[in-house]
């Protein structure tokens, strides 16, 4: 069939693919270890399952203005005040099915046939592709030899005509590192003397380790806030990745025009589940704290097991997320040129150890392969013992 040049263009999500391949193995009776997701292994905490059954017993089933309920923007514009100490007015916020809806509708609304965003690289899986559809061009900058860490000469270097904007992703999916400060100030003074725009997507915010923190552009000051574009979402931050809620803060006319684009394609995201995102954004940190210990622990494990197991694969540190993206090119040499790439890699994992995890080419490096370590303590354990023996060649 002849499909349009757009969708033909278009990749699937690769995480999600591992992640239902897992599961389908898993169905079958296989003894899958799965490092493979990019949600939490927490059930959703009670209180927001609560507000969500409330709100369907109140008869809250039908539509709601586009961008979302007033409460849930006031509640949105209230943690912008209280985390970044911006102000946003309701026109200025607009809530999707999701971060990868806010940024969908973020992209057709920014971009023209031809513009280019600049991606720091490796990068989330969907950035890219979600750039094309809009007609946009994604151009990749490497940071892998700056400790994964993007900066105003990166920047600067890779700047055309036709750039309109930047994506920040920190801490990243898939490295896990966070950028900082002083390179985000330096970048948000640049973008905001040149006219262009500082996508800051923030979903892993609240998963950072080790007393580290959290900054984003907004926080530079008040004065950057017109060229800012804040995506954020519930799905990590407290569990509840399959609700899709996200939502995105940003100049009034871009919203608006998002606004447009969701008026005539899904119209409001599910009205219950944005009670529960209220309910979420109301209720503090308590879950989250609780998550984040967890996934500190897990880390700390992984680093070590690595480090005193597994020399041919290493491990980025990661500052916050739930990922380990590790190095596999020693992997390469040693296994006398029976894998030679991150997929051939991971296809060995699930095929002959029923270990998934992700290949680093779909976050834009070959090198490496991404472990997720949204899974308890014993599975973590018996998937590393596993990739101990896969790499013993
Ligand atoms: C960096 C990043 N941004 C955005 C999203 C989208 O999250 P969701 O659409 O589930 O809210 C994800 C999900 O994996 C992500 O890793």
């Amino acid at each position: 069939m002849k499909l349009s040049c757009r969708a033909s263009s278009i990749k699937p999500s690769a995480t999600l693919a591992i992640t239902a391949k897992a599961k389908k193995l898993k169905a079958e009776g296989k003894n899958i270890i799965g490092f493979g997701a990019g949600e939490p292994d927490f059930d959703t905490p009670g209180y927001i399952k609560n507000a969500v059954k409330d709100a369907l017993d109140k008869g809250y089933t039908k539509y709601t203005p586009v961008s979302g309920i007033e409460e849930l923007k006031s509640a949105i514009a209230d943690k912008f005040l209280s985390d970044y100490n911006v102000g946003y007015e309701q026109s200025e916020i607009i809530v999707s099915c999701g971060g990868k809806h806010s940024l969908y509708n973020l992209f057709s609304a920014l971009l023209n046939e031809g513009d280019e965003i600049i991606i720091p690289s490796p990068y989330w899986v969907s950035y890219t592709e979600i750039i094309k559809l809009s007609g946009g061009v994604p151009v990749i900058v490497d940071t892998s030899r700056n400790g994964f860490k993007f900066n105003l000469r990166m920047l600067e270097s890779n700047l055309t005509k036709k750039t309109r904007g930047l994506i920040i992703n920190s801490p990243s999916n898939p490295t896990g590192v966070l950028m900082d400060e002083k390179d985000i100030t330096q970048i948000a003074d640049f973008v905001k003397k040149k006219g262009l725009y500082i996508i800051t997507d923030d979903i892993y915010e609240k998963i950072i380790f080790d007393d580290k923190k959290f900054f984003n552009a907004l926080m530079v000051g008040k004065e950057v806030k017109e060229n800012t574009v804040a995506v954020n979402a519930v799905s990590k931050t407290y569990s509840m990745t399959g609700f899709r809620i996200g939502y995105t803060a940003g100049p009034k006319d871009l919203i608006s025009a998002m606004n447009n684009i969701q008026s005539q394609s899904t119209s409001n995201p599910t009205t219950f589940a944005q009670y529960g995102a209220l309910a979420a954004l109301k209720g503090g940190y308590d879950f989250t704290v609780m998550m984040r210990n967890e996934f500190q622990k897990r880390r700390d494990y992984m680093l070590d097991f690595f480090d005193k197991n597994i020399k041919s694969v290493i491990p980025v540190k990661p500052d916050g997320a739930f990922y380990i993206f590790a190095d596999i090119s020693k992997v390469f040499d040693e296994s006398g040129n029976k894998i030679n790439s991150s997929t051939e890699f991971c296809d060995y994992l699930l095929d002959k150890y029923l270990v998934a995890a992700v290949p680093g080419i779909e976050f834009g490096n070959d090198n490496f392969i991404r472990l997720s370590f949204a899974a308890s303590l014993d599975v973590i354990k018996e998937g590393l013992n596993r990739i101990k023996e896969a790499v013993s060649f």
